[in-house]
């Protein structure tokens, strides 16, 4: 037994000083500061800090393969260094390499899991339908994997057309699952993109306005109304304008149950990072938006209308990055995050803008997991949640250099930038993983983790 002791401990709903008895693997209880326990039980003193559940990460590419780059991390490197950011659970993509069934996709990558650190989940990815299409989703479902990747962009890679999108949708809604989507219109994108080439402004400084926001608002426009043909959920990724936000919210008016993600460096980073030295440093899809795009996104998180946020983690390294910055048709997208979501988000909007730590939690990871069928498994402590827990030092101050993180890259894309608020002590599955900035228990304990069918009856932040 182990006891959580003297901090604050924070959910979704409330937080307050209490302490947390954890056996084994689970939370056993959460009582009074300072209740009398088992004299054997071993204490983590968390005084003065935060007491949160891991950080449930939705959106994570682990070893992704796009076009001639894979990203550069394995399971344990991921895991590790999301572990040391204080998430504890990461969603990946199995996404199929071309001419491969979504099926065969997933079990590859499913069966990856066992080498991570902490614990993860899969988001399947859909590009074709065919007449094998709705079983393979089917015997994924019964698999718990019923989260569904489609992208509108990426054409002759991942772009799925109307009806594959049609088709999915209705299929993951009878089976407890939802499609999550990546909405660019290609045809905005690769029109603007042929404009720029011709003028030859194509190089990586050019990744806003070969991206613009249009491309992204037309495409939820027009998935929202496929979703609200088949009364379908639907989640929309890394939404990057206040624009592209509130179609989700009138939509939710409208009845439908649609989500929106946010990710980290969309409400810390902005398009400025395109004028400097190393732009391609900075290239993802959606691109950094325009600074009052950013301080509008970021004033979503206030309101509920952003449902979660995730990090978009793509581990590619500079060398990957520069070798085609002079054409952002041929870059390589993403940036790498796991291991930042968290600290950047804390310090620039609860330490630097007052949200509120419950909400944190909400937006990092309950939301995550009720999104993903994890909860109340996942992104929560209460009785019987598994006991993976983030302590958090609100008041630490530091710096972020590539050099103290541990993600298998040569750059973070915040370097140099001062933080407030760090996890300290991390444990997974009841076991102290990190302790004081090291690693001390670098056992493989990652497990894939079956999703529940989604049942969104429930009220939470929509
Ligand atoms: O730029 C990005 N986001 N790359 C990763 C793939 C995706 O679109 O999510
Ligand atoms: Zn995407
Ligand atoms: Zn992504």
């Amino acid at each position: 037994m182990k006891v959580v002791r003297g901090g604050t401990v924070v959910e979704s709903n409330w937080s307050a000083p209490a302490d947390l008895v954890i056996d084994g693997d689970k939370v056993l209880a959460v009582v009074a500061p300072g209740t009398p326990v088992d004299e054997s039980a071993e204490i983590i003193d968390a005084t003065g800090k935060l007491v949160l559940p891991g950080g449930v990460d939705p959106h994570c590419h682990v070893g992704f393969t796009s076009g001639e780059f894979t990203s550069l991390d394995s399971y344990l490197e991921c895991t590790t260094a999301a572990v040391f950011g204080g998430t504890t659970t990461i969603i990946d993509f199995a996404i199929p390499r071309p001419g491969q069934r979504p099926l065969d996709a997933a079990v590859e990558q499913r069966a990856k899991a066992a080498a991570g650190l902490c614990d993860s989940a899969l988001h399947a990815c859909v590009v074709d339908w065919d007449e094998t299409t709705a079983q393979q989703l089917a015997t994924m479902a019964d698999a718990g994997i019923r989260t569904v990747k489609m992208f509108t962009t990426y054409a002759g890679e991942t772009m799925a057309n109307e009806h594959t999108i049609l088709n999915t949708m209705r299929a993951t809604r009878d089976l407890g699952g939802m499609v999550i989507i990546h909405c660019e219109s290609d045809a905005i994108v690769a029109d603007a993109q042929n404009c720029a080439a011709a003028t030859a402004d194509i190089d990586a400084s050019h990744m806003s306005s070969t991206r613009p926001e249009l491309a992204e608002t037309a495409s939820v426009a027009a998935i929202l109304a496929i979703a609200e043909s088949q009364g379908a959920p639907v989640y929309f990724v890394h939404q990057s304008s206040p624009a592209a936000v509130e179609l989700v919210v009138d939509a939710r008016k409208r009845g439908l149950v649609a989500f929106t993600e946010a990710v980290a460096h969309h409400l810390t980073l902005d398009a400025t990072e395109y004028a400097g030295p190393e732009p391609e440093r900075f290239v993802c899809c959606p691109p950094l938006r325009a600074t009052d795009t950013v301080e509008g996104l970021g004033r979503q998180l206030f309101t509920g209308n952003i449902t979660t946020i995730g990090s978009d983690h793509c581990c590619y390294d500079t060398a990957q990055k520069r070798s085609h910055r002079h054409d952002v048709r041929h870059m390589p997208n993403g940036l790498p995050g796991v291991e930042t979501r968290l600290p950047v988000i804390f310090s620039h909007y609860v330490d630097g803008m007052g949200l509120s730590p419950s909400r944190f939690v909400e937006l990092t990871a309950t939301n995550p997991a009720r999104t993903n069928g994890l909860y109340p498994r996942k992104g929560s402590l209460m009785p019987g949640a598994d006991a993976d827990i983030a302590i958090w030092d609100p008041a630490r101050e530091w710096t972020v250099t590539t050099g103290e993180l541990h993600m298998a890259t040569d750059y973070t894309p915040y370097e140099g930038r001062r933080l407030r608020g760090k996890p300290v002590t991390v444990l997974v599955g009841g076991v102290v993983v990190v302790d004081d900035g090291q690693l001390v228990d670098a056992t493989p304990r990652g497990r894939h983790l079956p999703a529940a069918a989604l049942d969104f009856s429930g009220a939470f932040h929509m």
